[in-house]
């Protein structure tokens, strides 16, 4: 149920957020002042499906290994999906490497400013071009990632968790509330991302902590579609075509050579490990050669 938005002055909202956020962000490398664009872009590159714990010490190695994206370029795909170790999803770190070689080829190896520029760049959607934008180089642009969706659907229009895509009305809805002043969006951006990532949180919110409480129209309302009742039901990890891709790729991560399917590990269900290995070759993730086939991970 969503109850009627409350129309609440944004100035009320923003000396809340951003006095909370200086107060309580966590320390990442990414956010320090003078990190270039290139190493905000491979930041939010792989925080889209990855924890921050996960991803900070590859962030790290990353930049000292490939600090422009020339250097990324140059790697090889094996180099990079190696490096991506595992934070999943691993066609990310093969779209990351051939955006490098864009910003390389078409903009002088420094990573754009204009959206269009950036939304044509492999594995740049509007959330990625708007965070770079924002956090790198200060523009004056919304960011909805889904911590930010969810704090901004409750305090404005009292729902507990957002709609599963995003919509035009909620976009406007956001821009309504940007601060006017371009560093002030951006760290309006970032405190309500860490407000939804630390204290909003989608199960288990803390509104004896939140600076939004008082004007907050989910909490107004009662918390309907009180998410404080739901337990989080535990993915399924065990049996997923996820959990297989990943043991095939750290098999071949691992691997000097190119392995035979043999080689590759079995856990009871080859008819899986076939088909996954099969979508792991399509995928660009696998090279496969000769005969009988060998594996490994792409050297081109
Ligand atoms: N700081 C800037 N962007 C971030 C993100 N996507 N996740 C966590 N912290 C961030």
């Amino acid at each position: 149920m969503r109850v009627k938005a409350i129309t609440q002055p944004p100035e009320q909202l923003w000396p809340a957020v951003l006095d909370w956020y200086r107060r309580h962000q966590r320390d990442l490398p990414w956010r320090a002042a003078g990190v270039s664009a290139w190493a905000v872009l491979v930041s939010e590159v792989m925080l889209q499906q990855t924890p921050v714990v996960r991803v900070e010490p590859r962030w790290r190695e990353w930049m000292q290994r490939w600090p422009q994206p020339a250097d990324l370029a140059a790697a090889t795909p094996a180099e990079v999906l190696r490096a991506w170790d595992r934070l999943g999803y691993p066609r990310r770190a093969l779209r990351l490497r051939e955006a490098a070689a864009a910003i390389r080829d078409r903009h002088d190896g420094v990573v754009p400013v204009a959206t269009s520029d950036l939304l044509v760049l492999p594995g740049i959607g509007s959330y990625t071009a708007a965070a770079v934008r924002s956090f790198a180089y200060g523009e004056r642009d919304v960011v909805l990632d889904t911590n930010v969706r969810r704090v901004l659907g409750r305090v404005l229009d009292g729902a507990a968790l957002p709609a599963p895509s995003l919509t035009r009305a909620e976009e406007r809805r956001a821009e309504g509330v940007l601060p006017p002043e371009p560093a002030a969006s951006a760290r309006w951006n970032v405190g309500l991302m860490e407000l939804g990532a630390l204290v909003c949180t989608a199960r288990s919110p803390r509104c004896d902590v939140c600076p939004l409480a008082d004007v907050c129209a989910w909490r107004a309302a009662g918390y309907p579609g009180d998410v404080h009742a739901h337990r989080r039901r535990t993915q399924a990890w065990e049996g997923t075509e996820r959990q297989a891709r990943g043991r095939i790729m750290a098999a071949l991560r691992a691997a000097v050579g190119a392995l035979t399917v043999e080689d590759l590990p079995d856990w009871g269900d080859r008819t899986q490990r076939d088909r996954v290995l099969a979508g792991l070759v399509s995928d660009g993730l696998v090279a496969v050669t000769g005969s009988p086939a060998r594996y490994r991970l792409p050297e081109q």
